[in-house]
Parts: C-alpha cells; sequence; structure tokens
C-alpha cells in the first residue's frame, strides 16, 4: 500500500536522534523541567525530552501525528498530546519551547500572535529552541507545492529572525544551508535560522537612563 506523504514523512522522523541545539538547549535549563513541543510530528523530540525528565504537551495541526504519539507515549504520565494548530494550542506556563521545522508552517497572518504567546507562555530563564525558514529554501519560493507538506510557509529575513528575540539572550544563532533530496525524494535547498535563546527578566534590556 502506497503511504501518503506526511505518512513517510512520520516514518522517516520517528526515531530521528535529538539535534545538537535541543541537547544544547536541555543543558541549558534551571530545575523546572515543563516543556511544550510546537508541532512534535512522529515525537521524536518528545522522547529525548522525557528521557531527560521533562513533562512535555506536545500538539500539532495533524491527527496522524497526535494518534501516532498517543500510541507511542501510551501509559507514561509526562506526556500530554492535543490536536491544535499554533493559533488554538492553549500554551501552559513552560521553561522550554522547542519548535523544530514547524514555525515554517504557521499562517503568515497569525505569526505575530503565535510569537507572542510563545513569549508569555516561556518563564524568566527559560528557552526557546527552534528554528524559522529562509527565504533561500525550496518551501518558500516553491509555489507547484511540489516539496511542502504542509501548505502554507512562513519565511524570515535573518533580521527579522533577530528581532524576535529582543527580549532573549541568544545563546546560539546559526544559518543553515544545504541541499539534497527531501524525504519525498525531491530535490530540496534548505535555509534555515536555528536559534536557541533564554528569557530575560522583564525589562532588563530596557534604559535606565
Ligand atoms: C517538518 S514537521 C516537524 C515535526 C517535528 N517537529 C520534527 O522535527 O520531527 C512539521 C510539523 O508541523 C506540523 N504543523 C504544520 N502546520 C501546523 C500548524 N498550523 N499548527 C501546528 N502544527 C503544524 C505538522 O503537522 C508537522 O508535524
Amino acid at each position: 500500500m502506497l503511504h501518503s506523504p506526511i505518512t513517510q514523512y512520520f516514518d522517516a522522523t520517528e526515531h530521528r536522534e535529538a539535534r545538537e541545539d535541543l541537547v544544547f538547549a536541555v543543558q541549558n535549563i534551571g530545575a523546572s523541567k515543563v516543556a511544550i513541543d510546537c508541532g512534535c510530528g512522529a515525537g521524536a523530540d518528545i522522547n529525548y525530552l522525557i528521557t531527560n525528565g521533562f513533562t512535555v504537551h506536545g500538539f500539532d495541526l495533524e491527527k496522524e501525528s497526535i494518534d501516532r504519539c498517543t500510541r507511542r507515549f501510551k501509559g507514561n504520565n509526562l506526556v500530554s498530546l492535543t490536536r491544535a494548530s499554533f493559533s488554538t494550542f492553549n500554551y501552559p506556563q513552560a521553561s522550554l519551547v522547542v519548535a523544530d521545522a514547524s514555525l515554517f508552517f504557521c499562517p503568515q497572518t497569525e505569526f505575530k500572535t503565535v510569537w507572542q504567546k510563545i513569549v508569555e507562555c516561556l518563564n524568566t530563564n527559560g528557552v526557546f529552541c527552534g528554528s524559522f525558514l529562509g527565504h533561500e529554501d525550496t518551501m518558500a519560493s516553491d509555489t507547484s507545492g511540489a516539496s511542502k507538506l504542509w501548505p502554507t510557509v512562513c519565511a524570515f529575513e535573518e533580521s527579522e529572525v533577530r528581532s524576535l528575540f529582543k527580549d532573549f539572550e541568544v545563546l546560539r544563532f546559526n544559518e543553515h544551508r544545504s541541499h539534497g533530496k527531501n524525504t519525498q525524494g525531491i530535490k530540496h535547498q534548505w535555509h534555515l535560522y536555528q536559534v536557541v535563546a533564554r528569557k530575560l527578566q522583564p525589562n532588563a534590556n530596557a534604559s535606565t537612563a
């Protein structure tokens, strides 16, 4: 039986290793270990986080993601799962927000409100770990949709990504470019901004003059 491209994507990513940025982010978290995984997909990051003692609130727009993760983490009371979009999810307070390759697909018109929710749900000293799509990525320009599993994309200039983190201490900021084939076997140019940043105390950046 032929599987849908989304099923193929989840099959290919379910058991991937945690990305280096997430390992680094986890090393920079204090005593409170509560994470939100935005667009949790097949649950690779949830798995890494619970192995490291986190309670994880995962959400995803796709029913298949939530069904898979429900089966995968059945009986594990460290994991709660919700089928929701970036805009409809009710963000609990957290010490870590993970958004790995997922905010790419937040509709542009919703991004500002979604980002505000993400910033607000983070505790002071809480850490954001995630990636943003650059304009040179195939997904940002491919109007045929051939390389897109999710229809809308939200792409950024580097300065726009940096400006999201004015109330944060940026711990890592990397621009990533590479090319190869995606999980559908289609040629792809990747262009991402990968960020790990710690939320500052309120007004820590305000002038005292
Ligand atoms: C490229 S996958 C990344 C999955 C996972 N974070 C990972 O790195 O393995 C993007 C994920 O974002 C989810 N997604 C797409 N649009 C979304 C939206 N508007 N709200 C929430 N999740 C969304 C998809 O269903 C998918 O699971």
